[in-house]
């Protein structure tokens, strides 16, 4: 049978992290209606304690996005009482409330940024943990840098948050360091070990895209037994960006084969989704991106249209309709052929050109197609009409 992964989206917080990407409470809620719809399990709201804005948006979220129990709502928090309790006042409004906390194991965080000792930075985590169980049962457990941490520090770390109550414990490869097989490696250890310590808290990660692997760390970690990943829409978030939520999600369903997991993700839902994210934070997607981008289903050479047209797993892994869009789409160029430009004018209703007639179209297209990048469907009109006018 396969295995559910957790789908945690930090679009919302991580997300809003991209310069110029601020959300006012209204885009926020609806946002986060719009990840409702979607399916994910987990939405992380913001980071009250960095803004009296912050904090009414993350209480927002908690009051009319959590008002289910099929939701869990959580929001940031270092390991500090001051921030838990900003997070628990705000999502506590919730159903489904967590406090998620964050504090580094690498040697750079806890030398260079704390000035502190290994051991005094573990009991600052245990004491952030189980003072954060006393507002709430649901706690993680972020072990900031982890790619970058002595191995056995980071595990004695998660051993010991664990005891102290934590109940997700969330991995991130914060400065995006990561290498698939290295950190699949390192992930299939910590499952093995979490496993054997407490098979009931979740075992997460957060990769980051510096060397544009975030997808690729995050389905090797999916490979060596993580639950859950925290991904964002369109892979927003700080300098390069997270692992994107479509990216994951479809390839954890396109190659199934692999990966023998599933989501909770409606991924018809995804385009939607994407489309609202890119225009409240005013964030373009690039063309080429992976799943969510303008040319993601569009097809431009004429071999492929030509093969599409026969068979359309000649050159689609993934269906346009899957991820909520009407269709491929066949882009007219000077490379297109007789078969896609046959196809166009179909679908404009003109069905019964005969064979010279199909002919002498086709000749002003590729004129037009030679001066002109992309022809579109009102200058095939232009074209039929122009031959009509010159051969009656
Ligand atoms: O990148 C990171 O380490 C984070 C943590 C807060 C999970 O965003
Ligand atoms: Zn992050």
């Amino acid at each position: 049978m396969s295995r559910k992964i957790w789908v945690f989206d930090t679009t919302l917080r991580d997300g809003e992290q991209v310069p110029g990407a601020k959300l006012n409470l209204f885009e926020k809620v609806e946002i986060a209606q719009q990840l409702k719809k979607l399916g994910v399990d987990i939405i992380e709201a913001g980071f009250p304690a960095s803004s009296q804005g912050d904090f009414d948006a993350v209480k927002a979220v908690a009051e009319r996005v959590g008002n289910t129990s099929d939701i869990m709502i959580t929001a940031l928090a270092r390991a500090v009482k001051a921030d838990i309790d900003s997070v628990y006042n705000a999502v506590k409004y919730a159903q489904n409330p967590m406090i998620h906390m964050v504090l580094g194991t690498s040697d750079i965080h806890v030398e260079k940024k704390f000035s502190k000792s290994k051991d005094q930075i573990l009991q600052i985590g245990i004491d952030a943990v189980k003072y954060a169980k006393t507002l709430l049962p649901q706690v993680q457990y972020s072990t900031e840098d982890a790619s970058r941490s002595d191995f056995e520090y980071l595990w004695k770390t998660i051993e010991a948050v664990m005891k102290a109550g934590a109940t997700m414990i969330n991995v991130p490869d914060t400065v995006g360091y990561a290498e698939p097989e290295q950190w699949g490696e390192m992930i299939g250890k910590l499952a093995y070990r979490m496993k054997n310590t407490d098979d009931s808290v979740l075992l997460s990660v957060h990769c980051h895209n510096d060397l544009g692997m975030a997808t690729a760390n995050t389905l090797a970690a999916i490979k060596n037994g993580a639950d859950k990943v925290e991904c964002t829409i369109n892979g927003i978030g700080e300098r390069a960006g997270n692992a994107a939520l479509e990216e994951v999600v479809m390839a954890i369903k396109t190659r199934g084969d692999i990966y023998n997991v599933h989501t909770n993700i409606n991924t018809k839902e995804i385009m939607n989704t994407s489309r609202l994210v890119s225009s409240f934070m005013g964030l373009d997607v690039q063309v080429n991106k992976a799943i969510t981008g303008d040319n993601a289903f569009a097809h431009s050479s004429g071999i492929h249209q030509d093969g599409l047209l026969k068979s359309r797993d000649a050159y689609e892994i993934v269906h346009p309709e899957d991820v909520g869009l009407e269709d491929m789409e066949l882009v007219l160029t000077a490379r297109s052929g007789r078969h896609a430009v046959k196809n166009a004018l179909e679908k404009l209703g003109f069905t019964n050109l005969s064979a010279d007639e199909f002919e002498g179209i086709f000749e002003g297209f590729l004129k037009l197609a030679d001066a002109k990048k992309e022809v579109y469907d009102h200058d095939l009109y232009v074209i039929v009409e122009d031959y009509y006018e010159k051969h009656n």
